[in-house]
């Protein structure tokens, strides 16, 4: 088959690696990728963004499989492009993904088939969304009803500070046309959890739990970022919690959306507050976590590619996926003032020692090679070192032995993933 990942990110590197190694796999090509992703793939220079380059792309090349990394061409409609030209993509269509694209549209779903959630509102003007939150009082969690990379969600202490929140994002508009409705919601307070699972429009496969580290820096100090570490297996998560994630959310979502005429295809990735009165759905992924996605590919032992394309014909009850009992741990090596402003372009050295330590895969986030050949970075998230071991302990011990011969003084790492 001839394989086209979409995406540039080390979720994407994550799923070059596993694809690459798929007997089923003759040429992958992967549009933008990165430099790490060039060892893996054949990088095409066509942003995750152009849909119609993508198209234009997989139809000149003959591409058999798609796989779609990140969610803003999934909204934008590059599954249903290229099922419109004959070409097989895994992801869900631009109607599917709504479960991520519009938070007013899964806050309904979850309303209309009584999927436990946070109450909320929904607003389209700034004036009655001050009103709601002068009624509803503080804390209280204001989101941007559209894609808004990560910066969406604003958990307000205070009423004052919900109402200049209300007025940045709907008059100001700091997040663009993501901020053209809102959602308020009630704050939900435990432990947060993510849940991963391939949704062939009805049958539902989990994959395994995987946590991953929000704020920039130790001690979850600093800015949320997309994610500054993760872990996969989750320890706290029982069979029971699973099943009850299963049976009280995941699985009434999946009914939800094929009775609505929309069947949802993909991977599914489930946002969880474990709450005193049981697991509540914060928000929908269509798509991996990155870097959650890393850790669950080190663990899985099965060939990923006929799981993704089982996704997509529909036949995932026919598939039964592996994974090593072992727990991998991945460190996100950021540059110095991410997710803020940083500069590109500073040069990492000592990367191959670093990848040679046992049981040790560095996945690239944000690189490019330079005009003489060095690696430079190229991101706010940069490099994803990513371990093994027989503990989690040892995986740590291990991904941090690496990440600490790694040369890039302008470059910083959280100390405490997976502590
Ligand atoms: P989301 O994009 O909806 O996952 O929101 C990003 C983050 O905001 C989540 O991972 C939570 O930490 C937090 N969050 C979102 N909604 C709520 C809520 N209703 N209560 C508490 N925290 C929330
Ligand atoms: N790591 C969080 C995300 O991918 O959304």
């Amino acid at each position: 088959m001839n394989v086209l990942v979409v995406g540039g990110g080390g979720r994407e590197h994550a799923l070059c690696w596993k694809i690459a190694a798929s007997p089923l796999c003759d040429t992958l090509y992967c549009a933008p990728g990165n430099a790490g992703i060039a060892a893996n793939a054949e990088c095409v220079a066509i942003d995750a963004d152009d849909v119609e380059g993508l198209v234009a792309f997989a139809t000149d090349y003959a591409i058999d499989f798609v796989v779609v990394g990140p969610e803003a061409p999934l909204v934008a409609g590059l599954v249903d492009r290229l099922s419109e030209g004959g070409i097989k993509a895994f992801g869900p269509t631009a109607a599917a993904a709504m479960l991520e694209g519009s938070k007013g549209f899964l806050k309904d779903l979850c309303a209309s088939y009584g999927i436990p959630t946070a109450d909320y509102g929904r607003f389209v003007d700034a004036g009655s969304a001050k009103s709601f939150v002068r009624e509803a009082g503080a804390p209280i969690v204001i989101k941007a009803d559209g894609l808004a990379a990560g910066k969406g969600v604003i958990i307000a202490k205070t009423v004052t500070e919900a109402e200049a929140t209300i007025d940045a994002i709907m008059v100001d508009r700091v997040l663009g046309a993501a901020g053209q409705a809102l959602v308020i919601e009630e704050l939900l307070e435990g432990e947060e959890a993510s849940f991963f699972a391939l949704v062939d429009g009805e049958t539902v496969l989990p994959l395994a739990w995987a946590q991953d580290h929000k704020r920039a820096f130790d001690g979850d100090r600093g800015p949320n970022t997309g994610g500054m570490g993760a872990y996969s297996p989750v320890p706290e998560i029982s069979r029971q919690l699973e099943a009850e994630v299963l049976s009280d959310i995941v699985r009434p979502t999946v009914r939800a959306m094929k009775e609505q005429g929309h069947p949802y295809k993909g991977v599914l990735y489930a946002g969880l507050m474990l709450t005193a009165d049981g697991p509540k759905l914060l928000e929908y992924n269509v798509r991996f976590g990155d870097p959650e996605c890393q850790v669950l590919c080190l663990r899985l032992i099965s060939d990923l590619l006929p799981a993704l394309i089982a996704t997509c014909d529909g036949v995932l009850s026919t598939m039964d996926l592996r994974w090593t009992e072992q727990p991998a741990l991945t460190v996100v090596m950021a540059t110095k003032g991410y997710p803020g402003a940083y500069r590109k372009g500073s040069e990492i050295r000592g990367l191959e020692a670093a990848a040679e330590q046992p049981d040790v895969m560095i996945f690239h986030a944000g690189t490019t090679t330079g005009p003489d050949g060095g690696l430079l970075a190229n991101g706010g998230r940069v490099l994803d070192v990513t371990a093994t071991g027989p503990t989690m302990a040892e995986a740590r011990a291990r991904a941090y032995a690496a990440a600490d011969r790694i040369d890039w003084p302008e470059g910083f790492y959280r100390r405490d993933i997976g502590a």
